[in-house]
């Protein structure tokens, strides 16, 4: 107990046992339960990752077609929770709102902290992969100081979604199944990924078994920051001030290379890939696809793939096997599809959802959980005596 081992960022600690997810960051291999990536986005939807993530199995027909129901069923919100939306200032950030949303969830949806919070979990989650949903639709609808539009019982999880952020009573708005299917495939790539910033958030504050919607709160938070799920964003970002202000690429990849300053190449480089994420290989195909299909020319996309061609050549990116990451891609086919850029970091939280809730409740069941608490190494003054205030100088 006199041993603590210095580990800043975690980088050598195993916190947990977890069957949910595999990472082999040396080959690019990434498994949901034993499946692989590319072979669940190629013949799944989110509904059956969502179930494959929380439930351990992927779900039969019937059983697809029942959650969904139920999905649908548990989408509205409280009436008091719509009117809490427009507290808000117009120009708040929807993480903001996301974030206090989601652990007011657990005011207006009490169950979890009755006595047998066990009979209710199931419940829980359900109203939570529901109603995050809308939360999200809904905080961008208030950002833009529109009317909130309510799920429908007939639209699928991602056209609902769709729905309720782009209609408009002055358009004829149906979901692109383009875009649908473009979704599903997205908030499958951010499904989970096993113990990082805010998958780990949400393990430690659900250890000191505080509830499902304040542990998948701090997960919102820790998702935020723009080394996590905020560099969806800044990749956008940045490749718009390339072209906005006529910046050479080479230049910006000489400016993340120059210690000097504290800028970084978004969407590159990660803790555990050391070769190219697959999931970012998965987005920069479909990014072509959306293209393709849109018929369209992309800007952004042009300059993406210079930026990536130049970087992944450089002797710095190399020695340091810095890859483009699944948000360097993922922020182009948002735009594509019209979705805000402050939204982008939104639907990565909608996207992780299950696996944030997979791993709560692994933590749950877990006989060998504690709480986590971990400990430092004091680096502060020695002993000291308080001078009393009328002495201090
Ligand atoms: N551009 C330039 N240099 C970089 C970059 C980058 N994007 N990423 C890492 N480096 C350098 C860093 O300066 C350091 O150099 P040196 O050894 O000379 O000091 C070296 O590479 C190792 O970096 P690190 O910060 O020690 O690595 P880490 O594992 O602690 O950080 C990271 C991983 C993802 C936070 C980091 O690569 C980064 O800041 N990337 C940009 C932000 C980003 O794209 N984040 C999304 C990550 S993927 C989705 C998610 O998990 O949310």
């Amino acid at each position: 107990t006199g041993y603590i081992t210095y580990d800043p960022g975690f980088i050598n600690t195993g916190s947990c046992m977890s069957s949910i997810c595999y990472i082999d960051g040396e080959k690019g291999i990434l498994r949901y339960r034993g499946y692989d990536i590319a072979d669940l986005v190629q013949n799944c939807d989110f509904i059956e990752v969502a179930y494959l993530l929380v439930k351990g199995v992927l779900p039969t027909l019937d059983e697809r077609s029942n959650y969904a129901r139920l999905l649908n069923k548990h989408s509205m919100l409280h009436t008091d929770m719509r009117n809490f939306f427009r507290s808000y200032p117009h120009d708040a950030h929807p993480m903001a709102i996301l974030a206090s949303m989601v652990a007011s969830l657990s005011a207006f949806y009490p169950e979890m902290e009755e006595k047998d919070p066990e009979d209710n979990i199931d419940l829980t989650v359900t109203r939570l992969l529901s109603k995050m949903r809308t939360i999200a639709a809904f905080s961008y609808r208030q950002s833009i100081g529109y009317d909130f539009v309510d799920p429908r019982y007939d639209y699928s999880y991602c056209e609902n979604f769709l729905n309720m952020m782009f209609s408009s009573p002055v358009l004829d708005y149906h979901p692109d199944p383009v875009h649908v299917k473009a979704l599903n495939q997205l908030l499958i790539l951010h499904a989970d990924h096993e113990q990082n910033c805010s998958t780990s958030a949400v393990r430690l504050v659900g250890s000191s078994e505080a509830n499902l919607y304040a542990s998948v709160a701090a997960g919102c938070c820790a998702l935020w920051g723009p080394k996590h799920g905020g560099a969806n964003q800044a990749v956008i970002e940045m490749l718009n001030k390339i072209i906005k202000e006529g910046l050479s690429v080479k230049e910006i990849v000489e400016k993340a290379k120059d210690k000097s300053n504290t800028f970084r190449l978004s969407g590159f480089g990660h803790r555990v890939y050391k070769t190219f994420d697959p999931r970012a290989r998965i987005a920069k195909q479909m990014c072509q696809e959306v293209l393709n299909v849109e018929g369209m020319h992309d800007s952004l996309m042009e300059v993406a793939l210079e930026l990536e061609d130049i970087a992944i050549h450089d002797d710095y990116f190399i020695e340091r096997n810095l890859y483009p990451n699944i948000d360097f891609y993922t922020g182009i086919i948002f735009h594509l599809m019209r979705i805000p850029q402050q939204m982008f970091t939104v639907l990565f939280a909608m996207g992780r959802l299950p696996g944030w809730i997979a791993h709560y409740l692994e933590w749950r069941h877990d006989p060998y959980q504690k709480i986590g608490r971990p400990r430092q190494i004091y680096a502060g003054p020695e002993t000291r005596k308080v001078i009393p205030l009328s002495l201090r100088t």
